[in-house]
């Protein structure tokens, strides 16, 4: 079939949205509330299922990652030290005519609510210059309405695993490197949310925080600091691996972790930011785009993509500032660094205690300390190192659950030919979920409803299947109409039971189910004993 267009793909996939109860827009018999979206039925199941394999694959699977729940609500202090409150900022422009907001990098690209429509940029009203607009919610908390109670939701859930380092350190049982995840909400007062839930006010995060040790600390216990020598995975964690090889590998990973639920490579964009690009305490920083339909194009016409995910080597810059202002230290002891370090020569360790001295110097002074107190500190943290002290560095791969939802969505849906009940072919809509993320995992079906031994089978099956998988059991309609209803939703596998699985025609097929494939379309006979084996395989 003819591929459609970006645009009108975009708008097919919204309105399947709704119609099949994947995404509903929030509040919408109120007329809804932008950036604001609800999950139905299938898109609750899918985006379950979305956190459950981060979360899978992330901790469960991993030895060196636990897990963080917080509030959304934090002491403000905390977006003090993380520079939000001073910096989490778009640039805002107000037209007086029309009196819309637009946010003044993305002129090109917002039409102006007044028809004739055209472009913000390209339309005559008379415009206010771009001013920072913070991008965090505020409340109060308590009673009492005033200014000290002023806090805000959280604009990420990064920043808790930080305040949280050190409880998080004594009770995990972990040493560095390791990580901590945390999946939850995150809230931003977009001036333009668009692109359905691309870009809400209200969304989840799914973030790692893996701390490991400055450079300095990995040259001193193995000697030298691993880097990377060519491109792709690097392979299993290695004690000599410094911050660049580390980061390369949480690229690697999450690459891999998209693949296996269901983006494939070509459909992602690794972008490495330009110096000029990253923040200024962030070594490196790699986005993963996916080729959403709504992406721009390149002089090719080839979608550029948009972003799922950033990795950010981010130094030691957070655990630092929640150091410096609540005034508790961050520092971890490391007992291989406290052993090694009388072992180097006298040359080494100068020449790691000058390297250290003047990166936290740097830090210190680029935050705002005195020369001379940024002088004493970094002095001071120079010598805690040879002891077996430092602030621990991170490398943070943060995605966003809504982002990755959408992606599976905008990958899965297809639009193919399939036979109806008399064998002609019809247009199908066929969401090609994987099966890992897909809302439902199987639907059972009698052959007729009217028929009670079938419709007693068919139960069966399905109380059998529904401890380990998600099941749909489905009596109405002819059986084409059941499948097609499937397809859309995004089922992977279907069980029919019909009169063979009762024995009619013969005691070999007796307890056997027609099992269909939704996107080769393919019916296998199967036992009914071996369907869970046999499923949970495809599945996990
Ligand atoms: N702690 C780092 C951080 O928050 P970010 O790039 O601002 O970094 C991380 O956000 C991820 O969160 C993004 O890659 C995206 O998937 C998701 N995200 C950010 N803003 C969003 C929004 N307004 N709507 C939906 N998802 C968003």
């Amino acid at each position: 079939m003819a591929e459609p267009k970006s645009g009108e793909l975009m708008e097919k996939i919204v309105s399947l949205c709704k119609e099949r109860g994947f995404i509903f827009q929030s509040s919408e018999i109120y007329g809804g509330l932008n950036g604001f979206w609800d999950y139905g039925p299938l898109g609750t199941d899918l985006k379950r299922n979305v956190k459950e394999a981060w979360w899978r694959t992330m901790t469960r699977l991993r030895d060196d990652v636990v897990g963080l729940d917080a509030t959304i609500i934090m002491h403000p202090r905390i977006w003090q030290a993380s520079g939000h409150v001073d910096t989490f900022t778009d640039p805002m422009v107000d037209c007086k005519t029309c009196k819309a907001r637009f946010r003044a990098d993305q002129m090109d690209e917002i039409p102006c609510p007044r028809k004739p429509s055209k472009m913000a940029n390209a339309c005559d009203g008379e415009k206010t210059e771009a001013r920072p607009f913070n991008l965090m919610f505020d409340t109060i908390v308590g009673p009492i309405r005033s200014e000290e109670n002023r806090t805000y939701l959280r604009p990420e859930t990064a920043q808790a695993i930080f305040a949280q380092f050190k409880n998080l350190l004594a009770t995990s049982r972990q040493k560095v490197p390791f990580g901590v995840a945390q999946v939850g909400k995150a809230f931003r007062n977009e001036v333009t949310p668009r692109n359905f839930t691309f870009r809400s006010r209200e969304f989840e995060q799914m973030e790692l925080e893996f701390f490991i040790k400055p450079d300095e600390a990995i040259e001193a216990i193995s000697g030298t600091v691993a880097k990377p020598t060519a491109p792709g995975h690097p392979g299993e964690p290695q004690p000599n691996w410094g911050w660049q090889i580390w980061h390369q590998y949480w690229v690697e990973e999450r690459v891999r972790f998209y693949e296996g639920i269901g983006l494939p490579r070509s459909s992602l964009v690794e972008y490495w930011q330009k110096p000029e690009e990253l923040a200024h305490y962030a070594r490196a920083c790699v986005d993963i785009l996916y080729k959403f339909p709504f992406s721009k194009r390149d002089e090719k016409g080839e979608l550029m993509g948009e972003e799922l995910e950033g990795i950010a080597a981010r130094s030691d810059f957070d655990l630092s500032q929640h150091q410096r202002f609540a005034g508790k230290p961050m520092t971890v002891f490391d007992e291989e660094l406290r052993a090694a370090w009388p072992k180097l020569d006298e040359g080494k360790k100068a020449e790691l205690n000058k390297r250290y001295f003047e990166t936290r110097q740097k830090y210190l002074l680029k935050v705002g300390e005195s020369p001379e107190k940024a002088e004493k500190q970094a002095r001071e943290e120079a010598e805690a190192l040879s002891k077996g002290y430092y602030v621990p560095h991170v490398i943070e791969p943060s995605a966003g659950a809504d982002r990755l939802a959408l992606a599976l969505i905008c990958s899965a849906y297809c639009e193919d030919q399939a036979p109806d009940d008399k064998g002609n072919l019809e247009s199908r809509v066929v969401m090609k979920f994987h099966p890992r993320v897909a809302p439902i995992k199987l639907a059972v079906f009698p052959l007729l409803k009217n028929k009670p031994e079938l419709v007693t089978k068919a139960k069966e099956v399905r109380d059998l299947l529904r401890p380990h998988l998600t099941v749909f059991y489905d009596e109405a309609g002819a059986i084409g109409r059941r499948y097609r209803r499937q397809d859309e939703a995004g089922t992977p596998f279907g069980v029919t039971i019909d009169f063979d699985t009762l024995g009619e025609k013969g005691p070999e097929l007796k307890d056997t189910v027609t099992l269909r494939d939704r996107d080769s379309m393919k019916q296998e006979r199967v036992k009914i004993d071996q369907l869970v084996s046999l499923l949970m395989a495809k599945i996990q």
